[in-house]
């Protein structure tokens, strides 16, 4: 809880009335028109009925002094190979989005570091290695951005800079926090996040590594995510004051797409602010296919709606 209220100071959106008008508005709809396809429409629309996920641009603000290094840590297809069905199912995602992340990379300037899942450490689900994975590489560069196999960049135009500076509110690298967060329904989510070249990052990995008690075999959670909320829901307020920042919008970086399903509705319903804050619409910088089962599906999905054709 302390890290949802120590934020740094942000812009309010303009459009803050219209947008608690369609905060009341969206559940109201759901119960007297039991539409779900209509909320889906209106939803993907989010960014042109006004929601800000990056405030306006302001990239010379963005643009530090000095240029720092930047990598994207994310799964690769290979060592996937020979391993039968259910790896060469996930190795369409993984070929597809490391991919995407390729070019994003280039365009950009920063460097990308694709890990063959579960190499780090086979005794655990393949989920967490990404905590020794960005352990080996902190010192590497200034910044390391995880990202989860199942996510897209979908908006190439936003650079790592802006959306950091948009958090940050400054582009003093010695006087940045550590660790910037989304956060979802569930708390802060752990497929997408940066983290700073610092000692308190290396002991904060290491710490994350040691809590082995919440590491989970045979479901769709591997544990690694609570761990993460765990550790960052028990740090002091001053602690999470000077190195943790959650992003006010959880769709300046993590968004994720809104199917119709009852819990879905039913989320819709009782944390509307939530879901409107996380939906993905178009514009948006990238997507992220949590608790989507069909992730194959979605990802050509959305990278063939991208795609200029
Ligand atoms: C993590 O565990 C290792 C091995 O038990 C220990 O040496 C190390 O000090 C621990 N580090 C942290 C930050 O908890």
């Amino acid at each position: 809880m302390a890290a949802r209220e120590r934020r740094s100071p942000h812009h309010r959106p303009r459009l803050r009335h219209r947008h608690l008008l369609l905060l009341l508005l969206l559940p109201l709809l759901l119960l007297f028109f039991p539409l779900p396809p209509l909320s889906a429409v209106l939803l993907r629309r989010a960014n042109s009925l006004g929601r800000r996920c990056l405030p306006l641009a302001d990239d010379h603000r963005a643009l530090p002094g000095q240029r720092l290094s930047f990598s994207i840590v994310t799964l690769s297809d290979e060592g996937l190979s020979g391993r039968g069905a259910r790896g060469r199912s996930f190795r369409g995602v993984l070929a597809a989005t490391a991919r995407n992340k390729r070019a994003y990379a280039a365009a950009h300037g920063y460097s990308l570091a694709a890990l063959p899942p579960g190499a780090v450490d086979p005794g655990r689900p393949p989920a967490w290695s990404k905590v020794l994975a960005l352990r080996a590489r902190l010192r590497r560069h200034h910044w390391l951005f995880w990202n989860d196999a199942d996510t897209v960049v979908t908006n190439p135009g936003i650079s790592l800079e802006r959306i950091l500076f948009s958090v940050i509110g400054h582009s003093d690298f010695d006087a940045s926090p550590d660790l910037i967060l989304t956060e979802d329904v569930n708390g802060v989510n752990a497929g997408l996040f940066f983290i700073r070249r610092s000692k308190w990052s290396e002991r904060f990995l290491d710490t994350w590594w040691n809590h082995t008690s919440f590491v989970q075999f045979g479901s769709t959670k591997s544990g690694d995510n609570a761990a993460l909320k765990h550790i960052v829901g028990h740090l002091s307020p001053e602690e999470t004051q000077a190195h943790v920042r959650i992003a006010k919008m959880q769709c300046l970086f993590n968004s994720y797409p809104w199917v119709a399903t009852w819990k879905s509705v039913h989320r819709l319903i009782f944390h509307p602010s939530t879901t409107w804050k996380g939906v993905y619409s178009d514009g948006d910088f990238m997507v992220h296919f949590a608790g989507l089962n069909d992730k194959r599906g979605w990802t050509s999905k959305v990278l063939r709606e991208i795609t200029p054709s």
